[in-house]
């Protein structure tokens, strides 16, 4: 993947949101910024398997999935809230920010801090891009290297005190995170013959 330095040829939905996530991501946090590149790199293998709106969608909100975690973008400190509130008041396409909103189990995590009513007002589209993003982010790791969903699910354990709403949350959505890994992987299995 090219270099989003601030200037695309073209400026598409996944460019556009390629530079959003660089420049809130790059320069605060390169940890995140290098796993949003690895996810993303992830989501454009997948996007050929799909239709082309749904594998623009998919990298579009690949790249811009985890910038709730820039400071200026903090509101409640849910992340994936927060990055959804940000690219809703700039006007980017509602499944974007819905799938932002409600990657990695979000559901889950927004019942424990009692913000899933803020949570609800997005959409969780539940299907085959959803599942695909969230297998994205759980099959890269928090350096943006390829790793496996068991060994994320560690290393998100290992990270996190095990008081930590994300870690708490795994018990109520860890088999729906394992559950939209599993029917990504059968798709990419079959070469995502049944998504044309
Ligand atoms: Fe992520």
């Amino acid at each position: 993947m090219e270099r989003h330095s601030g200037s695309c040829a073209q400026l598409n939905l996944p460019c556009a949101a390629a530079v959003t996530a660089e420049r809130l991501l790059a320069g605060e946090l390169p940890g995140r910024w290098a796993h949003t590149r690895g996810v993303a790199h992830r989501a454009e293998q997948i996007a050929r398997l799909l239709p082309p709106e749904d594998g623009r969608t998919l990298v579009a909100a690949a790249w811009l999935h985890d910038i709730g975690y820039a400071s200026g973008l903090a509101e409640t400190g849910f992340h994936q809230l927060d990055g959804a509130h940000y690219l809703a008041r700039r006007g980017w396409p509602e499944r974007i920010c819905a799938l932002v909103a409600h990657h990695a189990g979000a559901t889950a995590v927004a019942r424990l801090i009692g913000l899933a009513g803020e949570l609800g007002a997005f959409e969780d589209e539940a299907g085959r891009v959803r599942d695909a993003l969230w297998y994205c982010d759980m099959t890269t790791g928090p350096d943006g290297e390829p790793m496996s969903f068991e060994d994320r699910i560690a290393e998100l354990r290992a990270r996190r005190a095990p008081d930590d709403p994300v870690v708490r949350a795994l018990a109520a959505n860890g088999s729906e995170r394992a559950a939209a890994v599993r029917r990504t992987e059968t798709f990419l299995r079959d070469g995502g013959q049944r998504s044309r």
